[in-house]
């Protein structure tokens, strides 16, 4: 049976990526939920060796609720672009290698891409809400589109500037906080969280 969250309750955001931070505490924010990062805390990052993004999700989530003694959101995410197989996927972030720079990570999918004219891309977050004794729950969110080049715009994070919605014209990264989270991802997966684990 589904647990739930009530307002005053405190939650831990079980990442380190600021762009994922930033998004999920806006999402959080009108609940009256007190979130603390992982980061914060000083929790370590636990290795995402799962296959898929609910398996990445829930090892983040229950690694942070076990650590803390308090519920945990974590999202585990990427990028998949059909002419490549559905690549970078759970790599995501790997692509973009120590340094974080995800210009690397854009310009490998655009090489890797070549003059393919399948263009069709989509994202696809994982969020896990854990509590300490283990027990988890886990909602899929995706949204479909197209690879751009070059990258436009300088708002969101990631690859967000190589990828149009289905149906926009802007990229993610030239569109406002407020357009991205009505059809993201993201924002998909935590309406279900919203609906299943909120009171
Ligand atoms: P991970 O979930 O920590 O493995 O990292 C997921 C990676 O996927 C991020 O570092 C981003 O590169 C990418 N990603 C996930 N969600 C988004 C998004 O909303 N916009 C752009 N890139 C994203």
């Amino acid at each position: 049976m589904a647990r739930k969250l009530a307002a005053g309750q405190k939650l831990v955001l079980a990442s380190h990526n600021k762009g994922k931070l930033r998004e999920i505490e806006a999402l959080l924010r009108p609940l009256g939920i007190a979130v603390v990062s992982a980061g914060a805390l000083g929790l370590p990052e636990p290795e995402e060796d799962a296959p898929d993004f609910a398996g990445n999700a829930r090892i983040k989530a229950v690694a942070a609720a076990t650590a803390s003694g308090l519920p945990a959101l974590s999202d585990d995410s990427g990028f998949c672009v059909a002419a490549l197989g559905g690549a970078p996927g759970v790599l995501s972030a790997r692509w973009a290698g120590p340094a974080k720079d995800f210009a690397v990570a854009m310009a490998s999918v655009h090489e890797r891409m070549g003059d393919n004219p399948d263009r069709r891309a989509w994202f696809i977050a994982a969020l896990c809400l854990a509590w300490p004794d283990g027990h988890t729950e886990t909602f899929l969110g995706r949204i479909d589109g197209a690879v751009v080049w070059p990258p436009r715009g300088d708002r969101g994070f990631g690859y967000d500037p190589m990828f149009v919605p289905a149906g926009a014209q802007q990229t993610f990264g030239e569109m406002d906080a407020d357009a991205k989270h009505a059809v993201s991802h993201r924002a998909r997966a935590f309406a279900q969280v919203l609906t299943s684990c909120f009171v």
